[in-house]
């Protein structure tokens, strides 16, 4: 496998560094963030945001190929992709490579968020009519992080969701900001589904990853 660059830790580890969309509504809790914390402790409080289903992902276990390339898009080398877009199967191991990402990213302190695509536009719904809500569309648009949305196109598309999952594409992408997507439709299904603006973005801005495994559920 190619050698690997992943930037150094800090010395210090802080909650401020765990990953929310919105600092000020972190889960864990605003008036943690300033503490000061081990590297063990900093390293559970990043489990602790995994669903118990993923808390164990692991990185190398992910196929060679899968790897090799994820590192150069983490990596920022030149002439790679900006982000990923897993796709196959049910069980196929997508989500579980996603976790993986997210793990390896904040343990080496580089933000990363991720959601499952319902969650994101549910948030971003109730945003817009002032109901409770853990971030903004713009929120979404500017995070700076790896931003990590698992589960494309499992909900029926509207006008509404087309336009603003292509607005957070669109305007991700433009601004280099490093996004992954995992979802069962291939990209020819999603221009079916959604839009071809959006397969089109997707097409040219990620490398595609095609899941070949069998259901790992049953
Ligand atoms: N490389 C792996 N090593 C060990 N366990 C894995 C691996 N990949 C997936 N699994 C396990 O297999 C199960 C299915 O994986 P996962 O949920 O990632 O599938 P998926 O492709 O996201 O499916 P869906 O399309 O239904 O969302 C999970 O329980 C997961 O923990
Ligand atoms: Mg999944």
């Amino acid at each position: 496998m190619t050698t690997t660059r992943i930037k150094a830790e800090p010395a210090k580890y802080n909650l401020s560094m765990l990953p929310s969309l919105n600092k000020e509504k972190d889960i864990l809790g605003y008036e943690m963030l300033n503490e000061e914390v081990s590297e063990k402790e900093y390293k559970t409080a990043i489990v602790a945001t995994i669903p118990d289903e993923y808390k164990k992902a692991k990185f190398s276990n992910l196929f060679e190929g899968a790897q090799t390339g994820l590192l150069r898009t983490i990596n920022e080398v030149e002439s790679f992709k900006l982000g990923f877009y897993f796709t196959g199967a049910p069980g196929a191991g997508k989500t579980y490579a996603g976790w993986s990402v997210y793990k390896l990213l904040n343990f080496s302190t580089i933000p990363c968020y991720m959601i499952d695509c319902d969650t994101l536009l549910d948030n971003i719904q109730n945003a817009n009519f002032n109901r409770p809500s853990l971030f903004t569309l713009e929120d979404v648009e500017n995070y700076k992080g790896f931003l990590i949305i698992d589960d494309l196109g499992a909900r029926g598309e509207t006008a509404w969701t087309n336009n603003v999952i292509r607005r957070i594409i669109s305007r991700r992408f433009d601004w280099h900001r490093k996004t992954g997507f995992t979802s069962n439709l291939s990209i020819k299904e999603i221009s079916e589904k959604f839009d071809d603006r959006i397969a089109s973005r997707i097409a040219g801005f990620c490398d595609i990853y095609t899941f070949m495994s069998n259901d790992k559920r049953i």
